[in-house]
């Protein structure tokens, strides 16, 4: 029996119950349950069902871009587009051990699930979600491990003309199947739950992709000076080594603006602890480093130390804050401090008290806060997390077994912290990484990859675990560049270097024990190379800023691979080493040791070399010359990109604003400009400036417009790619007279600039 509800239909079965609930046109919620009760939803789904226009006839379901045809005896369903083709049929399902296997028709590629290991698409294999500290259960990242520091139940297919993308909300260990077992077969299971999932469609993936951002949500918008070079190391171990990175990234010129501080700077790993021997003045220190540009970021990690007289661990004993064994005891595990107990974040009342232990450290100068060993990562025992039959509960005392709520500890975590550091400092965006996530913690932290190794293959399985980060939501990610764990060397930094100035968090990191990895610490030529690159990083921050102002509205990502943009070409399917940086640049990074050059794959249009200005026809394999400092970069015609003069850290001076234009096709760009700090864009105080370009046989007309004036405006340079002919120019309608590169001061905002071809 089909029976209307308010956002869509129940099918009722015996015992069994389909709730299928509209999002939009093009996104389903299909949750089975036993009870006639809809499934409660995980902290991952914000989105609220929609009234949507739909029909139903006999047992099929019609939207404006959807036909769902319901089987009642089974409650299997099928999905076609409104020409009828078959977008998705159901082949089995069962909800005791929640699964579905579907049958796997046209899907040329599949892809998402978060951080991966791997290649881009993943047809042809299998993978689980369980947070996991890897380094703990394996000598190496690899890509037999399934199971990585993050869970993203969220998996795209897609060919040529279609695509969707399906959102499994279910926290407890799940497993996803992309015809591995079975070549016609794909499947998704979890261990425990309910069988509870989005089905979202689009023809273009990139609309796959904006759906599931808004079932879980955006980044919001960062600080600008945390997309600055970030330079780490486990650990400054003390004031004097802090000072002295501080002091030589100034002396060599490297723009910097984030350094951290790893374990060492407690006392005995206690977190909100300082230890003031080794930090002696920590306040005067951070205000010293705060006047040379610097910000300072602190781990803080989830297991408090067992220990009388420790004021966190008794406050949260007092308050009966912690995680329980099965026996309804503290659980106690291992981390760096020796025996801890962990906090459960499930709470709202123990994530505000933990909030409100950072209080001290803001008020010292800490500017963001890194949460590591959240999955929770626990040494004590073999799966080196704390067992699952540890209990949690919930705001209304209802117990939940660890099982469930592992998945989302680290989540859970940051929205405690991220929701603190709003209300300690209302009027500061916070800084905040993550090494475990769910879906939908994009809307709290920046996520990095976890303990990768300093080897070519951790360099090259960045990309597309990054480019799968994008697709599964998540924009603000990085990896340790140049390797945490083992010794690093001149020419992988450099290569990795290049790769991290065009990835949204830009952060070198090293483990103990392993060779330092800052920028000098490999001689002159790779400090020449790195530097040059963080200078690169620094060119493209108000470009980089702008892209992240576009994903904290739509989730598009910045980092997209080929196929975001060119899907309708299927050579960019399987694109592992190259990537879109926003629509209209392509970074092609060398990840080999010793390569001097490699193919590239320049997809249909009219490509610019970024260092050359050589102009490449599209649609074509070429091979590029690539010596050790230079990167591959490639520009499309049409693009307009600002960029900026470097300065030493974001923010330190006032400089003109470089605007790029690549004649050769139309095109457009909105250039945002806010503080990069506060919130005060929320109330309009931002700028937004639109530049058009129009290019044809006859003329090229660049034209500028500001929409929005509510903060200031730079001087604005431009600069004029692949025009030939610098007679008969005009700007504002009087002759111009152009120099050999083509730039162009104007000194007003709002000018149009012809060039008669
Ligand atoms: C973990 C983190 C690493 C950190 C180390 C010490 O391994 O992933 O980044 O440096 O712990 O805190």
């Amino acid at each position: 029996m089909i029976r209307k509800t308010t956002y869509g239909y129940t099918v009722e079965k015996k015992d069994l119950y389909l709730d299928i609930a509209f999002y939009a046109d093009n996104i389903v919620r299909f949750a089975y349950s036993t009870e006639e009760k809809l499934p409660d939803s995980t902290l991952a789904v914000i989105a609220k069902p929609q009234k949507t226009e739909v029909e139903l006839e006999a047992n099929v379901i019609k939207t404006n871009q959807l036909k769902i045809v319901i089987d009642e005896d089974t409650l299997k369903v099928s999905i076609y587009d409104l020409e009828g083709n078959l977008l998705s049929r159901d082949k089995a399902i069962s909800t005791d051990k929640p699964k579905v296997e579907k049958q796997l028709i046209w899907e040329n590629g599949f892809y998402g699930v978060g951080e991966k290991y791997a290649w881009l698409n993943k047809k042809g294999t299998e993978t689980a979600n369980w947070n996991t500290d890897v380094l703990g259960v394996a000598p190496l990242h690899n890509p037999r491990l399934k199971e990585y520091h993050t869970s993203i139940p969220f998996y795209i297919g897609l060919d040529n003309e279609k695509a969707y993308g399906i959102y499994f909300d279910n926290s407890h260990r799940t497993y996803f199947d992309f015809g591995k077992t079975k070549d016609d077969v794909v499947s998704f299971s979890a261990e425990g739950g309910n069988l509870d999932y989005y089905f979202i469609y689009d023809k273009k993936v990139s609309e796959v992709v904006k759906g599931y951002s808004l079932l879980t949500g955006t980044m919001p918008l960062p600080r600008k000076d945390f997309l600055g070079y970030q330079q780490c190391r486990w650990s400054y171990e003390n004031r004097e080594q802090l000072m002295e990175v501080a002091t030589r990234m100034r002396k060599e010129g490297i723009p910097c603006d984030v350094l951290y501080l790893d374990i060492d700077y407690m006392v005995d790993y206690k977190v909100f602890t300082v230890d003031s021997e080794k930090f002696n003045e920590f306040r005067e220190m951070l205000k010293r480093l705060k006047g040379m540009g610097y910000k300072v970021v602190v781990i803080i990690d989830p297991g408090v130390k067992v220990e009388e007289g420790y004021s966190v661990y008794e406050d949260g004993k007092a308050r009966d804050y912690y995680v329980k064994d099965a026996e309804g005891k503290d659980y106690v595990g291992e981390v760096w401090p020796g025996d801890a107990v962990f906090p459960d974040f499930l709470r709202k009342e123990v994530r505000e008290w933990w909030a409100e232990l950072h209080k001290d450290l803001l008020e010292d100068g800490v500017e963001g806060i890194w949460n590591d060993m959240n999955e929770p990562s626990d040494f004590s025992t073999e799966t080196k997390t704390i067992p699952e039959d540890c209990v949690h509960k919930t705001d209304d005392g209802e117990e939940k077994l660890h099982s469930e709520i592992h998945n989302m500890y680290g989540t859970l975590e940051a929205i405690g912290t991220y929701e603190g550091l709003r209300k300690l400092q209302p009027n500061k965006r916070p800084f905040l990484l993550t090494r475990a996530a769910f879906a939908g913690c994009q809307r709290y932290a920046a996520l990095w990859t976890g303990d990768n190794s300093s080897i070519w293959e951790h360099l090259e399985s960045s990309m597309p675990m990054f480019m799968n980060l994008g697709l599964s939501g998540y924009t603000f990610i990085g990896a340790d560049v140049g390797g945490f764990d083992g010794d690093s060397n001149g020419e992988l930094l450099a290569r990795w270097t290049q790769l991290g100035a065009f990835t949204p968090l830009f952060r070198n990191h090293s483990a103990q024990g392993t060779i330092n990895q800052e920028p000098w610490c490999f001689g002159e030529e790779t400090l020449e190379i790195t530097k040059k690159y963080i200078k690169l990083r620094y060119e493209f921050i108000t470009y980089l800023y702008n892209l992240m102002r576009h994903s904290s509205l739509t989730g598009e990502p910045v980092m997209r691979p080929l196929f975001y943009h060119y899907q309708n070409d299927e050579k960019t399917h399987n694109i592992n080493d190259q990537f879109l940086y926003g629509e209209n640049i392509m970074v092609c990074p060398i990840v080999r040791p010793g390569a001097d050059r490699r193919m590239i794959y320049i997809p249909e249009g009219e490509w610019y070399d970024y260092w050359t200005g050589e102009k490449i026809e599209g649609g074509q394999y070429i091979i590029k010359e690539a010596p050790i400092d230079i990167l591959p970069i490639y520009v499309k015609a049409g693009a307009i990109l600002p960029k900026d003069e470097v300065v030493e850290f974001v923010g330190q001076e006032e400089k003109t604003l470089h605007i790029h234009f690549y004649a050769g096709a139309n095109g457009e760009y909105d250039l945002y400009l806010d503080d990069g700090m506060s919130f005060e864009y929320e109330d309009g105080v931002y700028s937004l400036v639109k530049f058009t370009m129009e290019d044809n046989k006859e003329k090229l007309v660049i034209k500028s417009e500001v929409n929005k004036d509510n903060y200031k405006i730079p001087a604005l340079k431009l600069h004029i790619h692949g025009v030939d002919n610098k007679a008969n120019v005009t700007l504002n309608g009087e002759n111009l007279e152009v120099n050999e590169d083509f730039t162009v001061d104007v000194d007003k905002a709002e000018f149009e600039l012809v060039v008669e071809r």
